[in-house]
């Protein structure tokens, strides 16, 4: 059946676009990235500054979705490397904030290493970063309160 263009009750036409604009979370986020050879240690296995980098990557965009401003990244604690993460995996992270402050956010970050041919992944490291909002002079800044956080 073809639906009128008239009647907006019909819902969207099949030759309408996809809408360009969609919400993003607004405090966590995710990223995948490659372990490449440049990454790994003497043994051959991630070197742990890697890993650590890409916390602190997908961490700090959590705290910004949250804070909706500058974040610098006050303190790094409770990193546990519970896995190996080996050449090739791909390296999969969540990262959340589990509390805010009056200028602070604890973001809770997960690493999972996958084998991508299976797509079966595994917990390999996991902590808890501090981040502090910042205004343009890098001084801790207010966070107002979100009303749709997550667990806050
Ligand atoms: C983080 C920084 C902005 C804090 O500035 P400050 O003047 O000491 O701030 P305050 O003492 O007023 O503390 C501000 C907030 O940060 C928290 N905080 C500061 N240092 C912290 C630390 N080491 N661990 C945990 N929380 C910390 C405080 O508890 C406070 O939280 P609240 O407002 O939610 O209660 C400042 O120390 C800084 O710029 N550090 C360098 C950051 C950096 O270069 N990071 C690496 C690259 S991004």
């Amino acid at each position: 059946m073809t639906v009128p263009e008239s009647d907006p009750t019909q819902g969207a036409r099949k030759t309408d676009p996809p809408s360009p604009v969609h919400p993003a979370p607004r405090s966590s986020a995710r990223m995948l990235e490659l372990v490449f050879p440049k990454d790994l240690n003497g043994h051959g296995t991630a070197f742990g500054g890697f890993v650590l980098s890409q916390m602190d990557k997908a961490a700090s965009m959590a705290a910004i979705r949250h804070c909706q401003g500058n974040v610098v990244t006050a303190r790094m604690e409770a990193v546990d490397f519970h896995l190996p993460i080996r050449r090739g995996d791909a390296v999969a992270l969540e990262a959340e904030v589990i509390h805010t402050g009056r200028t602070s956010m604890r973001v809770k970050v997960d690493v999972f290493r996958e084998t991508l041919a299976t797509g079966q992944q595994e917990l390999a490291t996991s902590g808890v970063f501090v981040f502090v909002a910042v205004d343009d002079q890098g001084r801790p800044r207010p966070i107002e309160r979100q009303e749709q956080s997550n667990h806050l």
